[in-house]
């Protein structure tokens, strides 16, 4: 037996008991007369003492061990003299009387303790080293949590677990596919899944009635800290249900992954459609955990001979709460703020509203001290408080203003890591229009349906059809999104023209699918959810890496395995990649 108990796990209760531990050596002190280890397991760290005195030969073996090394021990538990609250193993250390060496370590690339001295890059090539440290650990246990609170949640509301296939056609979700090159079927590719959306809807034809799959889903697309490669949803798919369904079943989920998990008890989560959400924040997925909301100034501030705001599709404001003794500097650094490329506004207005009742503004030539008094009030600004005003293009206006709220609430400690405002985003646009290849997008993905109501302007004002889609939001996190899906052929090959499938493109992609709805297509409907995102929010990071056991970096690499690397000429042989020469 290489042990009686773990690191974790001995107390004042075991004093006398002769034991056997196994684990890591995470530092060893030498006294003289006394050498001390500590030892690790995932469960924790127990102190092993060596003593000179009482046993030279393995007082010296124990002098030889560096960091790392695996060592099995055997020894007995007695009462510390200096006890050490701060660890559950404190109050004990053991004597030990046989020490093994069960395998010897190199001295690690970085310290593996809290405050590692690692820096990014070399704990990811290394991770299975960087994973030894228990802040580490203790994220992935977070999503084995997760995980299982999930599974057992939805199987006790008759979800039932399907495993659909990786090697697939391509699915579009957005983003490019990943391919895979077939061997026996030279020249043609699968296509790893974006998500098991029309898989999904297939089992609901088969009358599975209420599916889901804690799932890979494969997105060749920019990296950010919220987005991976191959990242994990929680896919999830109901059949003869409306989108008020499907709404309250995930909104009690996560109220109960929540309770359960955090000890945290939600309150009903708010719902605001896209129109409002963009209105009054500027962004699809609002922070909600704190005010700050935009009022649209056209009306009060154009026509007064500034030529900025009057040129401007839209004039927004935020007020910026006891703001207005920011200093010049202050101010001059929100300016180059909004200016970054990556938030794109051309320049920032700002009045102060005074403490002594003036309002001083850096517009003050165009208007008068009552023209900004007029905004203030609009704005609901106080004594004290800073207007910050943004002007242009309607949408970068948003999405300027959006940036600089968020940034300003940052600033002002109005987004703490601790408080959870989720809520719903309801009454997406069904699709969008991309300037580069002139025709609409699907908004969500092609197989959401439009709204009832909104039906008959799909031939006439594509861009204003409302779809029945939603988003699951909370602080400011996209965690998941559906639909409520078309389940008609008719509507289904409508929908593909409108987004420039020719007949014989919409066969050969989505044939399968519009066929399965001419043999008894229920009404169905769904979601799926950023689980990396979930376990992030949860663990309060905004980085889903941490989340993840063998994350890429932000070039999409695996720099542990050094993944993607070249493959041999014979390969590329077998799968028909190599390019013939011409003849
Ligand atoms: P959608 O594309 O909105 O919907 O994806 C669902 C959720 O998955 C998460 N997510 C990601 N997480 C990490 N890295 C990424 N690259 C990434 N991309 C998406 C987000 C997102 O909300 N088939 C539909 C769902 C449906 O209609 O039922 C779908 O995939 O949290």
């Amino acid at each position: 037996m290489l042990r009686t108990h773990t690191c974790g796990e001995l107390r004042i209760d075991n004093l006398n008991d002769t034991v056997k531990l196994s684990g890591w050596v995470q530092k060893s002190r030498d006294l003289g007369g006394l050498t001390f280890v500590d030892l690790r397991d995932r469960y924790g760290v127990t102190q092993l003492t060596f003593n000179m005195d009482d046993n030279p030969g393995l007082c010296e073996k124990a002098r030889e061990l560096g960091r790392e090394f695996v060592i099995q021990i055997e020894g007995k538990v007695i009462e510390r003299s200096s006890k050490n609250n701060k660890m559950p193993t404190g109050n004990i250390e053991i004597v030990v009387e046989q020490l093994n060496v069960l395998n010897a370590a190199q001295t690690p690339p970085f310290t593996i303790e809290e405050d590692t001295d690692g820096g990014e890059e070399l704990r990811m090539k290394y991770r299975y080293l960087d994973l030894r440290r228990k802040s580490v650990q203790e994220k992935l246990f977070l999503r084995h949590q997760l995980a299982k609170e999930v599974r057992n949640y939805l199987d006790s509301d008759q979800f039932i677990e399907v495993e659909t296939p990786v090697l697939i056609k391509s699915t579009p979700e957005g983003a490019r596919d990943f391919v895979v090159p077939s061997r026996m079927n030279g020249g043609q590719f699968y296509a790893l899944p974006q998500s098991p959306q029309t898989f999904k809807q297939l089992l609901m034809v088969a009358g599975f009635d209420r599916y889901f799959q804690i799932v890979k889903c494969f997105r060749d697309e920019d990296l950010r800290a919220d987005r991976q490669p191959e990242f994990t949803q929680i896919d999830c798919e109901m059949t003869f249900v409306e989108q008020e369904d499907i709404l309250n079943t995930f909104e009690q989920m996560m109220r109960h992954l929540f309770k359960t998990v955090k000890g945290v008890e939600l309150k009903d989560f708010p719902r605001m459609d896209y129109a409002d959400a963009m209105r009054l924040y500027g962004s699809d997925k609002p922070d909600i955990r704190f005010g700050m909301k935009f009022h649209e100034l056209n009306n009060l501030t154009q026509n007064k001979g500034f030529k900025v705001f009057d040129e401007s599709e839209l004039v927004v404001g935020i007020c910026a709460k006891a703001c207005a003794s920011y200093s010049r500097k202050q101010l001059d650094k929100l300016t180059d703020f909004v200016r970054r490329p990556q938030v794109g506004a051309k320049g920032l207005v700002y009045v102060k509203s005074n403490e002594d009742g003036t309002l001083k503004s850096s517009v003050d030539k165009f208007y008068s001290e009552e023209d900004l008094r007029e905004w203030a009030e609009e704005m609901g600004a106080e004594k004290g408080d800073l207007l910050l005003i943004i002007s242009g293009d309607k949408n970068k206006s948003r999405s300027a203003m959006s940036e600089l709220r968020l940034h300003m609430g940052s600033e002002l400690g109005l987004r703490d890591a601790s408080t959870f405002a989720p809520l719903w985003v309801t009454d997406f646009p069904l699709l969008e229009w991309d300037e580069e290849s002139e025709r609409f997008h699907a908004m969500h993905h092609p197989f959401t349906s439009p709204k009832a109501e909104d039906f008959h302007k799909l031939a006439t004002a594509p861009g204003e059809v409302r779809a029945n889609a939603y988003d699951m939001v909370i602080n400011g996190v996209e965690i998941g999104g559906g639909s409520i899906r078309i389940h008609d052929k008719t509507t289904q090959h409508k929908m593909l023209q409108l987004l420039g499938f020719s007949e014989e493109e919409a066969k050969a992609q989505f044939g399968f699918l519009m066929d399965a709805f001419e043999y008894g297509a229920p009404p169905h409907g769904g979601i799926a959810l950023g689980f990396d995102r979930m376990c992030a929010l949860f663990g309060g990071s905004d980085s889903i890496r941490d989340y993840i056991a063998f994350p890429k970096n932000n070039s999409g690499r695996d720099v542990m395995i050094d993944a993607p690397a070249p493959v041999s000429e014979e390969q590329l042989d077998e799968l028909s990649l190599r390019l013939k020469p011409k003849k």
